[in-house]
């Protein structure tokens, strides 16, 4: 598969699951990205870019911190970007050639996508661009390192148990941008200055519904149940239920680290 259609397939399966990705999985990023907002210069009258923006969880926030400015959100996905309100622009566009005019924003923010660049370095240098030189860039990103979430393990072992085919590649390259290092070298290469990364523990506790919701609706734990056959599948859900119920709810709770970076547009251009 080419490039070009990796990220076709990537985004056109955002496309096809969006609806579960707003109800299920949107909640846990947008209290990342409320996080990364409150660390980016922000004034009432920003103009403020959401690379990314998927189902448009952000937009809201975003465009509370800035009544007087422009909000706007782009994404590859039509079908994540049509669950955004009708209250901010969006459109379709790919993050890595943005069909924007240099010099237009105060503020780009870029959560959990840049792993999903064939080359993070392009979606970094198009944020670049069409930031001002006084313009600011935050990104969220998962970190590297140890994620606790009892319940997925247990969704994991009863997919192994059922001879679910293995995870299938797709285009997420969290090893290219999931530390502070990568981080540093990739923004500063783009023309970025004043950097800042750290990590910070995100946490959500689920109730069983929206568990299986997610891992039956979404992503790579879609496609493995999917790879079941249709009839042992029932059989499944109940098993995982009554492991679920049999869980304290602490069993219940996602814990996983974020990576954040801020950094300035400064004044070289690249
Ligand atoms: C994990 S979601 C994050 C969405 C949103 N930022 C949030 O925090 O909920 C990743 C998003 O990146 C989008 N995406 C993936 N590759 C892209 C590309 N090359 N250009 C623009 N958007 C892309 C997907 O369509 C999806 O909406």
């Amino acid at each position: 598969m080419t490039i070009e259609e990796r990220v076709n397939q990537l985004t056109a399966r955002y496309s096809a699951e969006a609806d579960v990705y707003e109800r299920v999985w949107a909640p846990m990023l947008r209290e990342a990205g409320n996080r990364l907002l409150s660390r980016i210069p922000l004034n009432v009258d920003s103009k403020v870019l959401d690379v990314g923006a998927g189902v448009g969880a952000l937009l809201p926030d975003i465009s509370a911190l800035v009544p007087g400015g422009v909000t706007v959100g782009v994404d590859r996905s039509k079908g994540m970007l049509s669950h955004a309100s009708s209250d901010y622009p969006v459109a379709v566009m790919d993050a890595s050639r943005l069909g924007l005019r240099a010099a237009t924003f105060d503020a780009v923010t870029m959560t959990f996508i840049l792993f999903h660049l064939p080359d993070p370095s392009d979606g970094l240098k198009e944020a670049h661009r069409v930031l001002g030189p006084r313009g600011s860039i935050g990104i969220a990103n998962w970190a590297a390192g140890d994620e606790e979430w009892p319940a997925f393990e247990i969704w994991t072992e009863l997919l192994d148990e059922h001879g679910a085919d293995p995870p299938s590649p797709v285009l997420s390259q969290h090893e290219l941008v999931n530390t502070g290092e990568l981080l540093e070298e990739l923004l500063s290469a783009a023309g970025f200055e004043r950097i800042e990364t750290w990590v910070e523990t995100i946490e959500r506790t689920w109730d069983i519904d929206s568990f299986i919701q997610f891992v039956t609706g979404m992503a790579i734990p879609k496609r493995r149940y999917d790879s079941i056959d249709p009839r042992a599948r029932p059989t499944l859900i109940e098993t995982l239920r009554g492991r679920l119920e049999d869980l304290g709810p602490t069993d219940l709770t996602h814990r996983a680290q974020v990576l954040f970076a801020t950094a300035a547009a400064g004044g070289s251009r690249v």
